[in-house]
């Protein structure tokens, strides 16, 4: 059974775009593989959050990860700073980490740019982390986006390297699996720039308030309306359509596809229908996830269950990679 090893870093609140994206299909790989999903606190140091934001942070997105139906019972869900091995690997990796080949990974660039007061060596071995947390499970396969491939193809170059330096075949080569294309609804944001992304900031949250979700969508760019009969529809328009289709009912699309087509559309009427059918979508998945967090006691047992699963494999892979690179007990 292959090995699935994803993670999302503890800033990332899910938003719509991750419910239909990635969320989705963990759901679906929890069923047939052998799957760790965590929370990659170690990873959101780099942006330097305070230790009550830290916290808050893992928790929200642990319960967020729950809600939407992640099942620690099938799943391994756990929190990345719970597993020590993962560091510790991360270590010895860095040791075959090359200056150059971090220094021009577009992450690190693009962050560089984005952070110019804080480019910390913990952004340039932001790969290097990401490494650690997919091999030390010998994963086959990770669930990634557009936006992470280049550091997923560092990971298959760092475990080729480990392989090759030491002639063994201790790490499987990660595989990406891209579900983007096949039948994934991509995701619109709602300034009409294409996907829906927190750090674009055109994200409607899972936990966000049904006042906010309102704002946002009544907010959202439109043009000023067809003219002609059937006329095609301008990208900020398609990305509307494209929300209503998954949150509304077919025969709501229905009318407004009509009411576009015939000219007589109001787009202040579709919005306003589109932010209550958000809502109504969006309601259950909220409420579950502030039930989640008031829950404490199933916090903590999940996270228990999961760093227990997480470090039994993590440390039988430690434990290998030491006896490889020549660490030997002298006691
Ligand atoms: N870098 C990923 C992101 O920002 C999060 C992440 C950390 C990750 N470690 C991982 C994803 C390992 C997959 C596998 O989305």
């Amino acid at each position: 059974m292959p090995t699935v090893v994803s993670g999302i870093r503890s800033t990332g609140n899910l938003h719509l775009g991750n419910y239909f994206g990635a969320v989705k299909n963990f759901i679906e790989m929890q069923n047939e593989h052998s799957t760790y999903f965590f929370i990659a606190d170690f990873h959101s140091l780099t942006t330097h959050p305070t230790p009550a934001d830290l916290h808050i942070n893992v928790k929200q997105v642990m319960a967020e990860y729950l809600a939407c139906g992640i099942d620690p019972e099938k799943a391994t869900i756990f929190v990345q700073s719970d597993v020590p091995e993962i560091p510790e690997l991360y270590l010895l990796l860095n040791m075959n980490a090359y200056l150059g080949e971090l220094e021009r990974t577009t992450s690190f660039k693009d962050k560089a740019r984005q952070q110019p007061d804080n480019v910390n060596a913990g952004l340039l071995t932001y790969p290097v982390l990401m490494a650690a947390d997919i091999i030390i499970h010998k994963a086959n396969l990770v669930p990634v986006g557009k936006d992470q491939e280049q550091n997923l193809e560092m990971a298959r170059t760092f475990a080729r390297r480990f392989n090759r330096m030491y002639n063994v075949e201790t790490f499987p080569i990660p595989r990406p699996y891209t579900f983007e294309g096949k039948d994934m609804v991509k995701i619109p944001g709602l300034d009409g720039s294409g996907k829906m992304g927190k750090s674009e900031g055109n994200a409607i949250a899972l936990a966000e308030s049904p006042e906010s979700i309102r704002k946002k969508v009544m907010r959202a760019v439109t043009d000023a309306g067809p003219t002609e009969d059937n006329q095609q529809k301008p990208e900020v328009i398609k990305n509307l359509f494209t929300l209503m289709e998954v949150v509304s009912t077919p025969d709501t699309v229905a009318h407004f596809e009509t009411t576009y087509n015939n000219c007589s559309i109001r787009y202040g009427d579709l919005k306003k229908q589109l932010a209550e059918d958000i809502i109504i979508f969006t309601t259950p998945i909220r409420t579950k996830i502030e039930e989640i967090v008031k829950d404490q006691e199933y916090l903590s047992k999940v996270a228990r269950i999961g760093a227990e699963k997480a470090r039994a494999s993590a440390s039988k892979t430690l434990q290998e990679v030491r006896e490889i690179i020549g660490f030997r007990k002298f006691y």
